[in-house]
């Protein structure tokens, strides 16, 4: 099973170096749209918000097989019935548009991939979608990579004489963990993001795949995926020097999240600064380029601080990845059991099980009352980040809080609950990540 693009493109910035916008300069910020807010094409107003935190955190354990490691070494699912798992390529969304006149795509912004795809006509096989589908020919500015490129080459395109869409082309493969697939055309058009601080910014050339046969767990109301991870063709990548390697989410906790959407920054608008940053190095794996690697050095639960030693990476650099697509945060379990014990001592409440949610630590706690919980301080190498009530337990239910870590073996994840109410900032130039707590609605 191919756990995430397994298409790499090599070097492909130092072949497009026209890829800057004059726009871009100064920065600009646009809308992350969180699955479950009213703004989502994914909002059901059926469920409520027990479930949607459930079917949460169903998607961080489903989650897992995305991260895992291209080199062998399995990752197990914690306890829980493998049914119930559902795929998940990320939690949040962004709008932009492709093409000449702009076409806007609804996709799920996924911090564990890289490519940007949408679905396109003409298709072979393509999962139902909601939306219009992209049509290449009606756009002004689409050009396929040829086949006979060196950039095809350089982006490990395949070329086959029975692919699909217009046979020369330079096609892409990618799958996902879950045995999803989009298969087409690499090309080349224009990208428009909808700035929230200013006019749209446009950017002429991207890399885009042009999906001419796309089948698995996608949903018919989002028309794609833009990939926001390390690697060659990312968005972030690709925008490369026009954002000055950086760029910044605000994720709005999930108890005041309402129809207020969550923000991602752009260049000069990307910079942490002022008092109360707290900056890590990035480790890049390169066998991973994917992926955000930090740090984790300890966890401290009031004056208790528990050493992080992974039985997989040890206590070495590079031990836990940063995602905002995964909700919770998980840990290697022996080191997971250690925090668990420690949490529960201090919390010493009436425990509850819930197999519903495939979290360990949960309490029972009425409305009414408050549970005693402890201060969670997270200690990457040269950043303890004091985390919040908010960061660290949720109500799931009326009479139900848990602990919102949980185990994994072999895999550590900084998940999104914990990043909620910080200002989190990649300097790719500058090879570390920011935390700064912030009133995230106030963006
Ligand atoms: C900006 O982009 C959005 C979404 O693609 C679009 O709806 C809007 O019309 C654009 N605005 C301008 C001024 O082009
Ligand atoms: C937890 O943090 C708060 C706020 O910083 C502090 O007042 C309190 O003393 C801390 N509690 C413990 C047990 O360290």
């Amino acid at each position: 099973m191919a756990a995430l693009a397994t298409t790499a493109f090599a070097l492909f910035l130092l072949c497009v170096s026209i890829f800057s916008s004059v726009s871009a300069k100064g920065g600009f910020t646009i809308d992350l749209i969180h699955r479950d807010s009213p703004r989502s094409p994914f909002y059901n107003p059926a469920e409520t918000p027990s479930q949607r935190l459930e079917n949460a955190f169903r998607r961080s354990f489903g989650r897992l097989s995305h991260f895992k490691p291209t080199t062998s070494s399995s990752v197990a699912q914690p306890n829980q019935a493998e049914s119930t798992i559902i795929n998940n390529r990320g939690e949040y969304l962004m709008e932009l548009a492709i093409g000449t006149p702009p076409v806007p795509i609804k996709a799920i912004a996924d911090t564990g991939s890289d490519l940007i795809w949408t679905q396109c006509k003409p298709c072979d096989d393509c999962y139902t979608q909601t939306d219009p589908l992209f049509d290449p020919s009606k756009s002004s500015t689409y050009k396929t990579v040829p086949c006979s490129s060196n950039q095809c080459t350089e982006l490990k395109g395949r070329c086959s004489s029975e692919g699909s869409g217009s046979g020369s082309a330079c096609q892409y493969e990618v799958n996902y963990g879950d045995q999803s697939y989009t298969i087409g055309d690499i090309a080349v058009d224009t990208l428009t993001l909808a700035s929230t601080t200013g006019r749209n910014v446009s950017f002429p050339k991207t890399i885009i795949g042009c999906g001419h046969n796309n089948d698995g767990t996608f949903d018919k109301k989002g028309s794609g995926i833009v990939g926001l991870g390390g690697g060659d063709e990312s968005l972030i990548t690709q925008l490369g020097t026009s954002i000055d390697g950086k760029f910044s989410y605000c994720l709005i906790p999930f108890a005041s999240e309402g129809d207020q959407t969550s923000k991602l920054n752009f260049g000069d608008k990307a910079v942490v600064s002022g008092s109360g940053v707290l900056s890590t190095p990035i480790v890049k794996d390169q066998t991973r380029k994917t992926f955000f690697f930090l740090t984790l050095e300890a966890i401290s639960v009031d004056n208790t601080k528990i050493p992080f030693s992974s039985s997989s990476s040890g206590s070495g650099e590079g031990n836990i990845i940063i995602d905002s697509g995964t909700t919770l945060t998980i840990l290697e379990q022996s080191f997971y059991s250690e925090l668990e014990e420690a949490v529960d001592k201090v919390v010493g409440g009436e425990r509850v099980s819930d197999p519903q949610i495939g979290i360990p630590l949960c309490y029972k706690v009425s409305l009414s009352q408050d549970l005693k919980v402890p201060n969670i301080t997270v200690h990457f190498t040269g950043a303890d980040v004091k985390l919040e009530q908010q960061n660290t337990f949720v109500r799931v239910s009326d009479d139900t809080v848990c602990f919102a870590f949980a185990p994994a073996q072999s895999l550590s994840i900084y998940g999104n609950l914990a990043q909620a109410g910080f200002l989190v900032g990649y300097d790719l130039k500058g090879k570390a990540v920011s935390f700064k707590p912030s009133d995230c609605t106030k963006f």
